[in-house]
């Protein structure tokens, strides 16, 4: 895919991108809706195969933003940034790195709040104090800088809460004593599995650095080879990686009874993918809607006041929309993911 390829099929508003030579990063800021207000969405930062593959995230993540902030009922729209590095995060030296957050604070500034950012993959709070001594167009500065803190928290626990409605929704009763199996053990994905464990689910886990998949083990959860994610049975799969991980041929094959986790852009093929899942009967729950609730906090807490206990009690509250979404498509045989589009639909017209 070539950057004309990822701007030609996207119906978003504007894009900007830009390369830096020194650091051989590239820059991607998608805005695809402004309709309920600024757009917003966090900033990605890892390796991709070629920039038109860099680009094509940021226009579909953007994407995904704007149904989020809309079944949210936030008044923000979608967008998000993507930054193509170099090597993995990890192999780049600090100086680089703060060059990279310098001039992506700056794409920021050009964009004078038409876009907001904050932590996604490969970013978290302490990078958004950096962007911060540049712009103010940054969510989720840590406590220390006077921010409310990283996201992964409350989408963490919007997460659980999802895990919960779509266990009830595929006839599992609660998650004790129910297989759940989470891929990812990043920022929300670990929290996700020790809300899990505390909640009696027999664990399982997956993620490809063995550090993060060691502290999982820590707390008793078993380990699965990350290859062997969607084949392996379970009642519950909670995908906390980078998405695209169900396609339709997966969708026909995959051992599990519900699906609900952070993965932004889980499925791939979008709606048929969905109907595979449907017609199977598996539930799966919109990852727009699952993985909110670090959107609440951020903008709940930076744009619109609200304290602590406001996010917690409308983080929450997904577990209730997303019975809402399942009642809807089971009422009119849709699948969840259509239902959860209509209602996005509706709020945006
Ligand atoms: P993270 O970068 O902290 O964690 C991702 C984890 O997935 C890492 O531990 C990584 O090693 C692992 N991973 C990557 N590829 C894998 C694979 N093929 N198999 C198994 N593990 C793999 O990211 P974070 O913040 O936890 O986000 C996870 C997902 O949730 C992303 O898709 C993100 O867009 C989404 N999300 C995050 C929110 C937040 O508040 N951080 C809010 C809403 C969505
Ligand atoms: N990146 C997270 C998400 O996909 C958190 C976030 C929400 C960041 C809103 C910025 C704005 O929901």
């Amino acid at each position: 895919m070539d950057i004309s390829d990822a701007l030609s099929s996207w119906d978003g508003e504007a894009a900007v991108v830009r390369h830096d030579a020194q650091t051989g990063s590239w820059f991607a800021v998608a805005l695809h809706s402004t309709r309920l207000g600024p757009a917003a969405g966090g900033t990605r930062a890892m390796v991709y195969s070629t920039p038109g593959e860099a680009v094509a995230d940021a226009t579909k993540l953007a994407g995904a933003m704007t149904l989020k902030m809309a079944v949210a009922g936030l008044p923000m729209g979608g967008g998000k940034s993507v930054i193509a590095l170099p090597a993995p995060r990890a192999e780049i030296e600090d100086s680089t790195w703060r060059r990279i957050l310098e001039l992506h604070a700056q794409n920021l500034e050009k964009l004078h709040g038409e876009y907001w950012t904050g932590p996604d993959v490969g970013t978290n709070s302490d990078d958004m104090d950096v962007l911060r001594n540049t712009t103010e167009y940054a969510f989720g500065r840590s406590a220390k800088a006077g921010g409310p803190g990283s996201s992964a928290e409350a989408t963490a626990l919007g997460v659980f809460e999802a895990m919960k409605a779509a266990a009830e929704e595929a006839g599992l009763g609660r998650l004790s004593g129910r297989r759940v199996l989470v891929q990812g053990l990043g920022e929300v994905g670990a929290r996700v599995a020790a809300l899990a464990h505390h909640a009696g689910a027999d664990l399982m886990a997956a993620d490809i650095d063995p550090g993060r998949s060691a502290a999982a083990q820590a707390i008793g959860a078993q380990l699965v080879h990350p290859d062997e994610v969607t084949r392996t049975p379970c009642d519950v799969l909670v995908p906390c990686a980078t998405g695209g991980l169900i396609d339709a041929a997966t969708a026909a094959t995959i051992p599990c009874h519900a699906i609900a986790g952070a993965a932004n852009n889980l499925l791939r093929g979008g709606q048929p993918t969905a109907n595979v899942l449907l017609d199977r009967g598996i539930v799966l729950a919109p990852d727009f809607v699952a993985n909110a609730g670090g959107a609440l906090h951020l903008i709940g807490r930076e744009v619109l006041g609200w304290t602590a206990d406001e996010v917690h009690s409308r983080t929450t509250g997904i577990g209730d929309t997303l019975r809402d979404i399942f009642r809807e498509a089971r009422d009119r045989r849709i699948s969840p993911e259509q239902a959860a589009r209509g209602l996005a639909d509706r709020r945006l017209a």
